[in-house]
């Protein structure tokens, strides 16, 4: 554990945790169905065979988890808003009491719009792969405004597109659980578009204060063989700039053209409305080299022989519980190098998301990677980034998706089975943190 204090972030900077609702909530039988439900009902697609059913039953209890949030000492609290319960009878009133509940204790509420969990009857109707989704989605977003926006000011239209569209729908381990290959590109313009029209949407409603939240990272070739370093640069296509330059520059990267609907160039406009932020996501680099020429597995996630890269270890740094590796370095230079690459075009940046899974309560290895991810983010301020916020994943061990509650990421430690929720030591050295910041603002 480190000794010395964190160094002070500047005045105004804003420290938050995050969540979302398909994993935390629970109450399942009180909304419409989402992909999730359906896909956690198959046989086999969770490796513990949960679903989140009930989760941390954070619907039922969260004044308790305000409560702990209020403790904790943090300026705002991202969560998520689940589209098939605002489909639901009386579902918009359950985020009113959230953020009631917030406001009463003076975090800011930052809700994510979309966070995987679309309505099932909408994936029946073809999902993502459907360019109507996104104008669906753009006026459930008109609905959630209207009613919150007189104490939200601060809003998220989509989290991780680029996670949604590979685990979801290219490689098939996430809910829908489609396989497509390169097949599910749509599934990224029509996101995006989706965004574009939610900021618009936003806009028309009084809302100032938009971003979006992207995983990004940096892409290391596994050598220096020219092999290696195009499958490095394929994948840091995929992953970077294909959400990055739309959003930012107006303009896909070369390289995806037969794979995007056709009329995907006359959306560009919408989907590169101004954002106020630009939201990340960092948990790791990606060390990428040529295919392997077989079936392949990195971290639990299937690599087919099809795809023009593979996935390989990063060696010599300790892994998390997900086997994901501690590289706090990584973070300072994706943000310098997104300062490098799209200079005045990207506006202020948010830490939407960071945090690592670790098993019990005395969280040792957690305190080291928060302590040296948030070194590393101050260092990228130093470097002339112009970073706002910093959200740690996540608030309350939850769902993990297709390793089910196997995999815990909380501050706070939750008994799944009597749903007591225990402070782990993460949790208490953060509150320290905050206060120390708060000192010394
Ligand atoms: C990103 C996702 O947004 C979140 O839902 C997930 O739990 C964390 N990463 C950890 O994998």
């Amino acid at each position: 554990m480190a000794t010395h204090p964190i160094p002070p972030f500047p005045p105004g900077f804003l420290w938050g945790v995050s969540t979302s609702a398909h994993q935390i909530e629970g109450a399942a039988d009180e909304r419409e169905p989402s992909v999730w439900d359906a896909f956690t009902a198959e046989p086999g697609r969770v490796k513990d065979g949960s679903t989140a059913a009930v989760a941390c039953d954070h619907y039922h209890r969260y004044q308790e988890d305000v409560a702990l949030l209020s403790d904790l000492g943090v300026d705002a609290y991202r969560f998520s808003v689940s589209w098939p319960r605002v489909d639901s009878p009386g579902g918009l009133d359950f985020y009113d009491r959230l953020v009631d509940e917030l406001c009463a204790v003076g975090v800011r509420p930052v809700p994510t719009l979309f966070h995987w969990d679309l309505p099932l009857a909408l994936q029946e109707a073809g999902g993502w792969l459907e360019r109507d989704t996104a104008f669906r989605f753009a006026e459930y977003a008109a609905r959630v405004a209207a009613r919150l926006r007189d104490r939200v000011t601060q809003w998220i239209t989509l989290n991780e597109p680029a996670e949604h569209t590979l685990l979801g729908h290219a490689l098939g381990v996430h809910a829908p659980g489609r396989r497509l290959l390169f097949d599910a590109l749509p599934v990224a313009h029509h996101q995006l578009l989706a965004h574009g029209l939610a900021v618009r949407a936003l806009r028309a409603a009084g809302v100032t204060d938009i971003g979006i939240a992207n995983s990004h990272g940096p892409t290391w070739p596994a050598s220096r063989e020219s092999a290696d370093v195009a499958a490095a640069d394929l994948y840091d296509l995929l992953l970077n700039r294909l959400f990055a330059e739309p959003l930012l520059l107006g303009e896909y990267p070369d390289g995806l053209g037969e794979f995007m609907p056709e009329d995907a160039g006359a959306d560009l406009e919408v989907i590169a409305e101004p954002l106020d932020w630009y939201g990340i996501n960092y948990y790791a680099p990606t060390r990428v080299g040529a295919p392997l020429g077989r079936d392949d597995a990195f971290a639990g996630v299937p690599i087919p022989a099809e795809l023009p890269f593979s996935l390989r270890e990063i060696e010599g740094r300790p892994v998390t519980d997900s086997g994901w590796p501690v590289v706090p370095e990584g973070l300072t230079d994706l943000l310098t190098a997104f300062r490098d690459r799209y200079g005045d075009r990207l506006p202020p940046v948010v830490i939407t998301e960071n945090g690592c899974s670790y098993e019990g309560v005395d969280d040792r290895e957690r305190i080291a990677y928060l302590d040296a991810h948030i070194r590393a983010l101050h260092r990228a301020i130093e470097a002339g980034v112009d970073v706002r916020g910093y959200f740690i994943w996540s608030l309350l061990d939850n769902f993990e998706w297709a390793e089910g509650f196997a995999r815990r990421f909380g501050l706070v430690h939750v008994d799944f089975r009597t749903l007591r929720r225990t402070p782990k030591a993460s949790y208490r050295w953060l509150r320290e943190v905050l206060r120390e910041q708060r000192e010394g603002r």
